[in-house]
């Protein structure tokens, strides 16, 4: 564990300040990687995936997968949770000593699509996408440098046949990402799935970015790597999700932060196509008031009633 832990130290340093890619160098490293990271960026894919719910057709699952910069293998592991039904999968990473432990850990899996799992180790730019009902850039599109984002996102789409999943961290560097490879995935003729509820430009500006919670629960050997105290924490990322021809609609707001609580009242910050709106719900309307307390920053909502007058305070 000690020796785990001076890697992780190491290997957080090198992260901060870099690339995963320059940053992991043999087995230990990607041990080291599974240990800090990976239970979180493993519960933001959950969290970007879950978010699709009634956003996609009720009958459509994914049959095929395709992670790109898969590292090893963590967005795998958040769609096993969420869907039944995959058939095959197919990872690409450059870093054999992901590869290798990404199909360690998946021979592991209760799922025989998971165990088998093609690991391909090459790099992106010189591999030929297989067609997949299900396209993952978790963590990984930002790895590319800045003029080839665009080219890997239209051979990405191009590979979709029905969603394309890319999940960057919470920060406004991970959402501008988001936020770009969204502009593209649209003009290339993508469906806007989650988090936005429109398809229009994004409104955000200023200290306003798009980001969104989840839990995920720290178990000892993580507090012990992490020197953190806490059972828990909400990792945060940005997200977004298109698809081709399986979208069922979508919604007419998002929750973009934590809902004010005050006497009798709810403030909400939504995104709504018509942009970024601060929305109060009173005891005047109890119904409205009574499902605005169940909101959770994330959901997806139709518009409570009662906006009355607050708009865009
Ligand atoms: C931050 S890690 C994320 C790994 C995994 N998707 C996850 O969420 O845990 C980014 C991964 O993308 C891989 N990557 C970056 N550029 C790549 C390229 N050109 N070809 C293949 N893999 C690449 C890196 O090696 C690294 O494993």
């Amino acid at each position: 564990m000690r020796r785990l832990e001076g890697r992780a130290e190491a290997l957080s340093a090198r992260y901060r300040s870099g690339r995963v890619g320059r940053a992991i160098g043999d087995r230990r490293d990607a041990m080291a990687y599974l240990a800090q990271w990976m239970p979180a960026t493993y519960a933001q894919v959950y969290g970007a995936i879950a978010a699709l719910g009634s956003l996609v057709e009720a009958s459509w699952r994914p049959h095929t997968i395709l992670d790109l910069g898969s590292g090893p293998g963590t967005a795998l592991w958040a769609v096993a949770e969420h869907w039944d039904g995959p058939e095959k999968a197919v990872a690409v990473e450059r870093l054999l000593p992901f590869t290798t432990l990404g199909a360690e850990l998946a021979s592991r899996s209760r799922h025989r699509w998971l165990r088998d799992t093609r690991w391909v180790e090459a790099d992106l730019a010189e591999t030929i996408f297989p067609e997949s009902d299900l396209v993952l850039l978790a963590h990984s599109l930002a790895e590319i440098p800045g003029g080839r984002r665009d080219a890997l996102l239209e051979r990405a789409w191009r590979a979709c046949r029905g969603v394309l999943v890319l999940v960057e961290p919470g920060t406004p560097a991970g959402f501008e990402v988001v936020r770009r490879g969204r502009e593209e995935l649209l003009a290339m003729g993508a469906d806007q799935l989650a988090p936005c509820p429109h398809k229009g430009p994004c409104p955000m500006e200023g200290d306003v970015w798009c980001h969104f919670p989840q839990r995920v629960a720290r178990p000892r050997f993580q507090r012990e790597i992490k020197r953190a105290e806490l059972g828990w924490e909400d990792a945060k990322y940005a997200y977004v999700a298109v698809s081709r021809g399986v979208g069922a609609g979508l919604p007419e707001a998002r929750l973009i932060g934590v809902p004010r609580h005050g006497r009798g009242r709810i403030r909400l910050p939504l995104c709504t196509p018509e942009g970024i709106e601060s929305v109060e719900i009173t005891r005047r309307d109890k119904a409205a008031l009574r499902r605005a307390k169940k909101l959770r920053w994330g959901a997806a909502l139709e518009l409570v009633e009662d906006r009355g007058d607050s708009k865009g305070q």
